[in-house]
């Protein structure tokens, strides 16, 4: 058991003495009172105090932009990133099995989000090097001599989500960080305890108040920070309801960037002309990897109805063949789910699908055992379903059969998400006719593969309710910056 009394806040390691919160992983432990999820740790629930010092704290390092660490070059503040990853990397056993028993992700997967975090570092600060050759130009236009400046943004209010706790909380922190901006940073309910043995890195890489950790109940802390108009950054992975929410708190939010990874219901579209083998693999692994937990994730199937038969008895066969079991086990594809309520949410949606005329096509579909849930492969879903709109995060496969192409390209504009969406065919005219009308709905169309974020330097957005900002290295560097103008007359 890791038991948290620390928390960083203005350069301090400050030790609590008030409530902690306990951290119990998804994988249970057989007791006298039945299956219960193990105890793994504590941390600790500050308070708005806390948090409103860590706001002083965070401002005071900024100081209008003329704080040390805004001021300090672009070269200084790299190798301060780079120190602090190289302390991470040394902390690499201990962040890995934290990852796995939090949030439940199979060991593999844990290695590979903290590998892809160090790259995603390296990649930024590649980045940042030529971002900063290109902006010290001089560009000269009709007698005026201007030099371009990246500048930073002031206090980010960093929040990452449970699926991802390092790599999508870091790839937000890090531009932010390298940037020059000061930060609070609040991590993910399911996936504090992994941040802690890292909280000394940061304190010993970055002047004092540039890196402030702020735990406890978001509903407590969060409000008051957003009230205070003192946030000029807010970046946030997860709903766009509550991110909506903390938008509206803030007095001045014509002055508030919001950088904002937020819900998908990326679709799957099976022409008759697909090769259903591939449709159906790729399915798989977009529908089911880490439980279907990602924001990327294939959410529902759109499947022509002549081939529908064929896709639902091979999906069937493919979901039968993933293995369950713990997270570290070898060769796991689904683990136990680390939020307590999915498996009854879970539940209600596909119970709502039955009510309203769809089935459970596979074999134990939908079934729940501790914090297991069996994937759940639901036909045909319709518009009166919560499946057919709702984010379901989880491993369920709802599948909507259609006759004309046009019904997909329908289902996606009436559609309040605009993530990704991935497009199974093996007609080039068919595929071409469909790029646009998707690419003017979603961020990202993918032929004949799942929907994914990777190569991490590649865009990553959406569309509607899914995205404000842009990420992924490059576009992250200058979603926390802003360019500005020294112009002087010849
Ligand atoms: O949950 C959102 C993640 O950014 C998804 O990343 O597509 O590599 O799993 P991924």
């Amino acid at each position: 058991q890791i038991i948290q009394r620390e928390y960083l806040s203005n350069g301090e390691m400050k030790q609590w003495e008030g409530e902690l919160s306990e951290v119990s992983s998804p994988v249970c432990i057989r007791t006298t009172e039945g299956l219960k999820r193990k105890v793994i740790g504590a941390f600790p629930v500050c308070g708005t105090k806390e948090a409103m010092e860590a706001l002083d704290a965070a401002m005071a390092a900024y100081d209008s932009g003329r704080g040390e660490w805004p001021t300090m070059s672009v070269a200084n503040r790299i190798q301060r990133v780079e120190q602090f990853t190289f302390k991470m990397v040394a902390q690499k056993d201990l962040v890995v099995k934290l990852i796995m028993w939090e949030i439940g992700k199979p060991y593999a997967e844990s290695v590979k989000e903290f590998d892809r975090t160090v790259e995603y570092i390296n990649a930024t600060i590649d980045a940042l090097k030529d971002m900063d050759r290109q902006s010290s130009r001089f560009e000269i236009e009709q007698g005026i001599v201007a030099q371009v400046r990246r500048s930073s943004l002031g206090v980010v209010l960093c929040m990452g989500p449970f699926n991802y706790p390092l790599n999508e909380t870091f790839t937000t922190l890090i531009p932010a960080l390298i940037m020059g901006n000061t930060l609070l940073f609040k991590p993910p309910k399911h996936g504090t305890l992994l941040h802690y043995p890292l909280l000394k890195a940061f304190q010993e890489c970055f002047p004092k108040g540039v890196v402030n950790t702020i735990y406890g109940r978001g509903a407590d802390i969060v409000p008051p920070l957003m009230q205070s108009g003192k946030i000029n950054v807010l970046t946030l992975i997860g709903s766009s309801k509550v991110a909506n929410e903390l938008k509206k708190q803030h007095p001045k939010v014509n002055r508030l960037r919001a950088i904002l990874g937020l819900d998908a219901k990326n679709a799957a579209i099976v022409t008759k002309n697909a090769d259903i083998k591939l449709a159906v693999s790729e399915t798989v692994l977009g529908a089911l990897s880490f439980n279907g937990q990602r924001c990327t994730a294939l959410k529902i199937v759109l499947v022509h109805e002549d081939i529908a038969d064929d896709f639902l008895k091979e999906l069937s066969v493919a979901v039968s063949n993933l293995k369950f079991g713990m997270p570290w086990e070898k060769g796991v594809n689904l683990t136990p789910l680390p939020e307590p309520g999915k498996p009854a949410y879970l539940k209600a949606c596909i119970d709502d699908a039955i009510a309203n005329g769809a089935k459970v096509i596979n074999e134990n579909g939908g079934e729940n055992v501790a914090s297991f849930v069996y994937p759940a492969i639901v036909f045909p879903v319709n518009e009166k379903m919560k499946l057919y709109r709702e984010e379901q995060f989880g491993p369920v496969i709802p599948v909507i059969p259609f006759k004309d192409l046009d019904e997909t390209i329908e289902y996606q504009i009436e559609s309040p998400h605009g993530q990704q969406v991935s497009i199974f065919s093996n007609n080039a005219e068919e595929i071409a006719s469909l790029i646009d009308p998707f690419v003017n709905e979603v961020s990202r169309v993918n032929i004949n593969c799942q929907c994914q974020r990777g190569p991490d330097i590649f865009p990553f957005t959406g569309r509607k309710d899914s995205a404000e900002g842009t990420l992924s290295v490059v576009d992250a560097l200058r979603a926390f910056s802003i360019r500005s103008l020294v112009a002087t007359k010849l």
